[in-house]
């Protein structure tokens, strides 16, 4: 019962901290591409207290269908960045760093998810820290 009540802690501490590893800071919700636009992706990196050492980063965007958008767990779509995250300061929005990346030319109008997948290790076990950000934006 200690060891749960210790978890239980220690995951109300550390749930916060989690929740400000990363964001997306453009694209935004309600953003609108073309095929084949040239975006400037803006990923930012909140200041958290518990050091995550980052592994890496995949930006994505993948096609909606019917108002339902695939959920990046289950399939990404176009891959459109995959490698290392190295956030550098800047004298505005703190940490972040910048992706340029294509909207794919054969990408279908209408809705669609962009996606931010992101993997760092917590802590000193260390652990695994999975997650995953998105922007709903729209293919005109
Ligand atoms: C990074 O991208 C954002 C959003 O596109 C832009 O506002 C910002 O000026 C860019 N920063 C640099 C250093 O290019
Ligand atoms: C689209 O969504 C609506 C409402 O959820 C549903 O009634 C309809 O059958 C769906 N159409 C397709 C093609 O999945
Ligand atoms: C997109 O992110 C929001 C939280 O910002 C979440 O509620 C939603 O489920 C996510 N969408 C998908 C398809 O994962």
């Amino acid at each position: 019962m200690k060891i749960f009540a210790f978890a239980a802690t220690v995951a109300s501490i550390l749930a916060p901290v989690i929740a400000q590893t990363i964001d997306i800071g453009y694209p935004t919700d309600g953003t609108v591409f073309n095929p084949g636009q040239s975006v400037n992706a803006q990923i930012l990196r909140p200041d958290s207290i518990i050091g995550c050492t980052e592994v890496g980063i995949a930006l994505a965007i993948d096609t909606c269908s019917n108002g339902t958008c695939p959920s990046p767990s289950d399939v990404l779509g176009s891959v459109l960045y995959s490698g290392p995250f190295k956030p550098t300061a800047h004298a505005q929005q703190g940490f972040y760093q910048n992706f340029t990346v294509q909207i794919p030319s054969g990408l279908n109008a209408g809705e669609a998810i962009f996606t931010l997948t992101h993997l760092c290790l917590l802590g000193a076990g260390p652990t695994p820290l999975l997650e995953y950000r998105n922007a709903s934006v729209t293919i005109s």
